[in-house]
């Protein structure tokens, strides 16, 4: 059997339909380079979706694997319980050089949802610590956090989220901020939810533990973009109500947007904030919540207290993912990476004006690198066919739904990009006729 074969007969992938994996050409990814993937056939593509919005540099950076080789070599795995490590200090540190004002202390997780699971925790636990009975969450219709059972509860996709309802914790959510009616303005958007959710505090504000926001962009929901302003109304709410704001930043932090968080476009500070992905420059898993002290005390108190986060994981701060995130925000700093991400997302704007145009694209929202092509339905699958024309022409994106989503490598050139950019173009055009 080849590999195809045999990934049909034993693999069950994430987020795909088994019933159509085999007649949709299963594509084998044998190594990485720079920004490009090769398949078994030593065919190239570029990496228009930074595998899943995680590539900083481009992959098989010399500098991340010789710090991984090190670190294995020095202290492969300790657990974070009860013991310490300097590879994890100095992670710890190194964001809190780069975050938002205010926020002083790092709990580690592996991927985007475990940090937001923490998060959800930590913001009920920390009301109630202080003596509050505030079990409701605040969120928006089309969110997403993940896929744990916290996560779900604050998201508001239907499609990923609907089927679980039954077994969820018990939220109030509001409307995007990103999905504008006709005629509307961002603004109008921003005011009008922001609105929805001070009706919902006065009736029931002080049972609200949090308001739970990704900042900027929606970005599973189909990089829905959003107005600063509502992020400056979002921080008002929680100082009149005492809720947290807890920001997710798993996919717009560490550079995405042009800066290193979402948040600082608003200039506001969240009292939590979960970020992920790019943070080991998309090598390995590591991701964390910030916590403002305000947070982190209340878990203060003797052993019989029981306020100790009763929460972690096996892996907690493995040492060769924190080695891993210190050489890429090394190589983020020297490299003046974020600024780069902010002329990489220009550029698309630039490369992408004449598409905007074309009869067959809806819109084209984008912050920085994050950028969604939402395209007019020709099909079932017209997201799908867009990518898959794209894969032809050598260039891996992925569809959410109709909307084409380009999120290349913060470090990506300008040839490459121009590349990518161009073979885009041609593939919305050729589908959506
Ligand atoms: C905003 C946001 N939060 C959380 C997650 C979940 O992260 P992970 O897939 O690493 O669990 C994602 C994933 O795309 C995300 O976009």
């Amino acid at each position: 059997m080849n590999l195809v074969e045999r990934d049909i007969a034993s693999v069950w992938h994430p987020f795909t339909q088994h019933s159509l994996w085999p007649a949709d050409d299963p594509l084998v990814i044998d190594r990485a380079e720079g920004m490009r993937l090769y398949d078994s056939d030593g065919r190239g593509y570029l990496d228009g979706c930074s595998s899943l919005w995680v590539t900083v540099h481009g992959h098989a950076v010399p500098e991340i694997n010789e710090a991984i080789r090190a670190q294995a070599q020095r202290l492969d795995h300790s657990t974070f319980l009860g013991l310490t490590h300097e590879p994890g200090i100095r992670v710890a540190e190194e964001l809190l050089k780069i975050a938002p004002a205010g926020l002083s202390k790092v709990f580690f997780a592996g991927d985007g949802s475990s940090a937001a699971e923490a998060a959800i925790k930590i913001a009920y636990q920390a009301a109630s610590q202080r003596g509050e009975d505030r079990p409701l969450y605040l969120h928006c219709a089309e969110g997403y956090h993940g896929d744990t059972l916290g996560a779900v509860s604050l998201g508001g996709v239907e499609l990923f989220h609907a089927t679980y309802r039954p077994l969820l914790i018990e939220t109030r959510m509001v409307s995007s901020p990103g999905v504008l009616q006709p005629g509307e303005t961002r603004a109008e958007r921003a005011r009008a939810v922001l609105a929805e959710m001070r009706a919902l505090i006065e009736r029931e504000g002080d049972r609200i533990c949090a308001i739970v926001v990704e900042p900027l962009v929606q970005a599973a929901g189909g990089i829905l973009t959003h107005d600063p302003e509502f992020l400056r109304g979002v921080r008002e709410l929680c100082d009149t109500s005492g809720a947290a704001m807890l920001v997710d930043e798993v996919a717009t932090g560490i550079g995405a947007t042009g800066r290193w968080f979402a948040v600082e476009h608003a200039g506001v500070s969240p009292d939590l904030l979960v970020l992920g992905k790019r943070v080991t420059g998309g090598v390995l898993p590591l991701s964390a919540v910030l916590a403002r002290d305000s947070v982190y005390e209340p878990f203060l108190g003797d052993a019989a207290s029981a306020r100790t986060f009763f929460h972690g994981h096996t892996y907690t701060a493995n040492p060769l993912c924190c080695a891993a995130a210190l050489a890429n925000l090394e190589l983020m700093h020297e490299r003046g990476t974020v600024a780069r991400a902010a002329e990489v997302g220009d550029r698309i704007g630039s490369g992408l004006r004449e598409l905007a145009q074309f009869d067959g694209v809806a819109e084209i929202r984008r912050v920085g690198t994050m950028t969604g092509i939402e395209v007019r339905s020709v099909g079932e699958r017209t997201g799908f066919e867009v990518c898959r024309a794209a894969r032809r022409k050598g260039a891996i994106v992925r569809p959410l739904g109709d909307v084409v989503v380009l999120m290349p490598p913060l470090g990506i050139g300008n040839a490459d990009l121009d590349e990518l950019l161009g073979i885009v173009t041609e593939s919305v055009q050729e589908v959506v006729r």
